[in-house]
């Protein structure tokens, strides 16, 4: 296992609080969760790196049996109480490169916000393509590179998107104490899950219209509409800053 991933612990990282004000960021995702998910069922699901479990409650439309499963021991705490009112959620502390499944016991696993906090992913992707069995699936959100904001920076620049990921820290926080916080290339990421053998079967742009006079302008259920319109029509640009990939283990 490489370091400890527990920098969720630092009162800094106030994450039920970092949600405040972003209903349409929350709700976008929550969309794109379930359209990925339509119309399946499953029934070991667990949420890696999951935070104080803002997603284990959805999941649970979808599987019999969910695990949060995260390394920070101030969310879990958190969770306790988010988590309340739903005590057959399991709380298990673990990180992504050792996760503390049985070989193919998970038919379906999420990992969403956390790959910019990962910059090189292939111990993670062989973890998740180790837990999961034949035929299951995970939802893997990227940070994105290529979105198309960046795109139009990088062309000013008369540069390429790299291949590889991007630290995108303050140049104050650019040290090894501090957490990483990288965008990624999808391209580069799909192929990757490729060679662990989990194959990319669907996307979705996410928080297309993330912007804060939208925010001001529409309501949220007009704002929130317009997004989830735009989720799959955008999917194959890469336009917005989150990609949710659909995999499937081969
Ligand atoms: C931005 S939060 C996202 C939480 C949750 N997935 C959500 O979307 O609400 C990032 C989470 O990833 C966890 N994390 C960071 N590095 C990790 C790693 N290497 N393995 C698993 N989880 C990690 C953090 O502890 C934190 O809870």
């Amino acid at each position: 296992m490489s370091k400890r991933a527990d920098f969720y612990d630092a009162p800094a990282h106030d994450y039920l609080r970092y949600w405040d004000g972003r209903d349409y960021e929350n709700a976008a995702e929550q969309a794109a969760i379930r359209r990925l998910l339509h119309g399946r069922r499953f029934g070991h699901a667990a949420d890696v790196g999951g935070g104080y479990g803002r997603l284990c409650v959805l999941l649970q439309e979808f599987a019999d049996r969910v695990t949060l499963a995260e390394p920070s021991s101030r969310q879990l705490e958190i969770a306790e109480n988010f988590l309340a009112g739903h005590p057959r959620i399991e709380r298990r502390q673990m990180q992504a490169d050792a996760l503390a499944f049985e070989d193919g016991s998970l038919d379906l696993l999420t990992m969403i916000r956390v790959m910019h906090h990962i910059p090189e992913p292939s111990t993670e992707f062989a973890e998740i393509a180790r837990v999961l069995r034949p035929g299951g699936t995970a939802v893997i959100e990227v940070a994105n590179l290529a979105h198309a904001r960046n795109r139009v920076r990088y062309l000013l620049k008369g540069q390429r998107i790299p291949h590889l990921p991007v630290d995108i820290r303050s140049p104050e926080n650019r040290h090894d104490e501090e957490i990483a916080f990288v965008n990624h290339n999808p391209h580069t990421v799909i192929e990757q899950l490729a060679r662990c053998g989990l194959r990319t079967e669907g996307m979705l742009s996410v928080s297309n219209l993330r912007s804060t006079t939208l925010k001001k302008v529409l309501s949220h259920r007009v704002h929130v509409a317009a997004e989830v319109a735009c989720q799959r029509v955008l999917a194959r640009t890469f336009f917005g800053p989150s990609a949710f990939l659909l995999l499937r283990k081969d």
